[in-house]
């Protein structure tokens, strides 16, 4: 039976996973540096996974300077098969209160300056991003998180902003009217990388806040995130704890979506043209 090696990329508070089995560290370096942090590659209920923290151990990384190529690349390396994604976010609607897991199907990136393609001059691809996750792997975990009796929403979508500053209020009303669902600061450019890189990827949402944009009048800050991110943190090892059983009985078939072979049809270079150091 063909396994599911599982890259799991934590958040903040999410800088460990505790109860593996097997657990191994190792240093790896690629050719776009180091990731954020060494990766530990270990089983939960004899699935292989392997968890990155994205801002490193102690969360000294801000969202800006995260090597997402690196950590994509890693994770590649590792013989990772699926990456999930677990991060904190804010809430932009009254319907997804702090507490809440969003299983996040498509993007808005207002990220600026962030190394977002493994591609560039010397080899051009433009890879299909119109459905950005993997929707077999986001029902597999959103199965796993109803199963745990979490409040999970399918689907929504994320507005990534470059941060490391929480929007202004004009900004949080605007991604409103644009029908956004949650705002975060990292699923971008990591999604179009897992993709380039023909990993599929899904990603769960984490609310720890309304943003800002509230008649209330409270606005998020640190102290509001770190208040909800513990309990989130232990529904998300919850979670992962039922996809992992679950995970251990299905035969890892390629993505119904091509995932795996999508750079087949996205390279325009051709190959005599292409620079063999790209
Ligand atoms: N991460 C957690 N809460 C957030 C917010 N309101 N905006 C951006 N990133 C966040």
């Amino acid at each position: 039976m063909t396994r599911w090696t599982l890259g799991i990329i934590g958040g903040s508070g999410l800088y460990a996973l505790d109860g593996l089995a097997d657990v191994r560290t190792e240093s790896v370096r690629t050719p776009w540096g180091a990731p954020s942090a060494p990766l530990t590659r270990g089983a939960l209920n004899g699935v292989e996974l392997v968890f990155l923290p994205r801002h490193g151990a102690g969360h000294a990384i801000p969202p800006s300077d995260i090597p997402f190529r690196a950590n994509i690349a890693a994770l590649k390396q590792a013989g990772c098969t699926d990456i999930l994604s677990i991060s904190a976010c804010g809430s932009l609607r009254q319907g997804l209160p702090p507490g809440h897991f969003v299983m996040v199907d498509q993007y808005v990136d207002r990220t600026v300056g962030r190394e977002r393609s493994f591609f560039g001059t010397g080899c051009v691809a433009h890879v299909p991003l119109a459905q950005p996750v993997c929707a077999r792997l986001a029902a597999l975990a959103a199965d796993a998180g109803e199963a745990e009796g979490l409040p999970v929403t399918r689907g929504g979508t994320y507005l990534a902003m470059e941060g490391p500053q929480f929007s202004t209020r004009a900004e949080s009303d605007l991604y409103r009217q644009w029908g956004m669902d949650v705002i975060g600061m990292t699923n971008m450019p990591e999604a179009r990388l897992a993709r380039e890189a023909e990993l599929p990827y899904a990603s769960i949402a984490m609310v720890t806040d309304y943003d800002c944009w509230r008649d209330e009048g409270e606005s998020v800050d640190v102290a509001s995130v770190l208040a909800v991110m513990q309990s989130n943190t232990k529904g998300a090892r919850r979670l992962l704890d039922r996809l992992t059983a679950r995970l251990a009985d299905l035969p890892r078939a390629a993505s119904p979506d091509g995932i795996e072979t999508c750079l087949d049809t996205a390279i325009i270079t051709p190959p005599a043209a292409r620079d063999p150091e790209v």
